[in-house]
């Protein structure tokens, strides 16, 4: 069909982006299929999807590591923007996507290829998300989609596979979709579609159910730079290794689940269960050391700037120049977000117990009820008056009638 001749495709492993390899070019006539697995810290062995590939018709199968990126360039500037969209999802997932979409463009340029594609249906976030990216960071590269298009069942997929030597699944499928990164993990379908269903005990692997967790809090003092955590209890760590160690303890509290319904870009209304718990917890302290560094009007300004961010990241506009613009502000307003937060985390919660910081524009001194009060008490006077002033003539006035 001509479509393209040499195409990167986003690779999984799974069944589906297997079937792409045969599909693409016994379909659309693509004359090379090279895949790329990006290795986000999904927990995965790569070495045998990376052979998967091979055996299911790809010319070259890349596996790249995309960790230290994802956390530094993607999931930093999340934090420091506080990103919660529709107030609770950090969006562990939006965040990996524009990272992949550019992998995908960085392969086509090294390999000469004329188009990407990728393995995602026309219902959800993520091709949205993917052919946005792509065509953001190079516009002339054709983006190929494959499962949007066939309109195979998932019993006729593994049948189109089967021709091709591509195993069908040995396990019996998990009715559950689930996505899963350094961040945290997605889990959607299956009996989570009843969104009055409790989620079961099994979706989870990060979070420890709260009966199960330690009798005793664990505190953990989180140290940030500019905004960006950089040690956990005083140690410094890279980013992998803190996100890491971050997800270990506080799961193991039995924190960072998330059950929501939310409101997916093409309109429909799904149910998804989150656990995000490093991210969820980084965000909370972030923000607590925001309420001790940051004058009060740009905190408050920044919250609208966060709804903004968080919803263009869901929505799939990375690559954007409103993204670029609010960043500007973002960074801006990190510039002395700098000091350590002590979070407890016991039986299910997350509390900030305490904050400090030597750039810390509280003041003791003005707060204090003590005799070492700074505060000028007499100099109220005046400005009560003059701050009241408008509802006092409003008031007389309403009482001549
Ligand atoms: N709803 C989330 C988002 O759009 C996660 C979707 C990930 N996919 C999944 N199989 N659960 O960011």
């Amino acid at each position: 069909m001509g479509r393209a001749k040499k195409v990167v495709l986003a690779y999984s492993g799974g069944v589906d982006t297997s079937v792409c390899i045969p599909y693409l070019k016994e379909e659309w006539g693509v004359e090379e299929v090279i895949t790329l697995a990006a290795d986000l810290g999904q927990g995965e062995e790569l070495g045998p999807i990376k052979q998967k590939a091979l055996d299911s018709g790809a010319v070259v199968s890349l596996v790249n590591d995309g960790r230290e990126d994802f956390i530094r360039n993607y999931a930093f500037p999340a934090i420091q923007a506080n990103l919660l969209y529709e107030d609770r999802y950090p969006l562990s997932t939006a965040l990996a996507r524009p990272l992949i979409a550019k992998m995908l463009v960085d392969a086509a340029a090294e390999y000469g290829a004329d188009a990407v594609a990728h393995g995602c249906t026309g219902k959800g976030n993520d091709q949205v998300r993917f052919d946005v990216s792509i065509a953001a960071l190079n516009p002339d590269l054709k983006v190929l989609t494959p499962a949007r298009e066939w309109g195979m069942s998932r019993e006729e997929t593994i049948a189109y596979g089967e021709k091709f030597g591509i195993p069908s699944p040995v396990k019996k499928k998990s009715p559950y979709s689930i996505d899963k990164n350094l961040l945290g993990r997605s889990i959607e379908a299956g009996p989570l579609e009843d969104p009055w269903t409790e989620a079961p005990e099994e979706v989870f692997e990060m979070t420890k159910g709260v009966a199960d967790t330690p009798d005793e809090p664990d505190y953990v003092d989180i140290g940030f730079e500019k905004g960006v955590p950089v040690s956990l209890d005083g140690q410094a760590l890279d980013p992998i290794t803190l996100i890491t160690q971050l997800n270990e303890r506080v799961g193991g509290q039995g924190v960072g689940r998330i059950d929501m319904v939310e409101n997916r870009v093409v309109g429909i209304k799904s149910r998804e269960i989150y656990e995000v718990p490093a991210l969820l917890v980084l965000i909370q302290a972030h923000r607590d050391l925001e309420s001790m560094t940051l004058t009060a009007d740009v905190t408050r300004y920044k919250r609208g700037v966060e709804q903004t961010y968080g919803e263009l990241v869901y929505n799939g506009l990375w690559y954007s120049p409103l993204k670029t613009a609010l960043d500007a502000f973002i960074t801006e307003t990190q510039q002395r977000v700098t000091g350590t937060v002590k979070v407890k985390l016991f039986k299910g919660s997350a509390q900030v117990v305490g904050r400090k910081s030597d750039l810390a524009i509280y003041s003791e001194e003005l707060a204090t009820y003590s005799s070492d009060d700074k505060f000028d008490h007499k100099a109220a006077d005046g400005f009560i008056y003059v701050w009241g002033l408008p509802t006092r003539v409003w008031s007389e006035n309403l009482r001549k009638g």
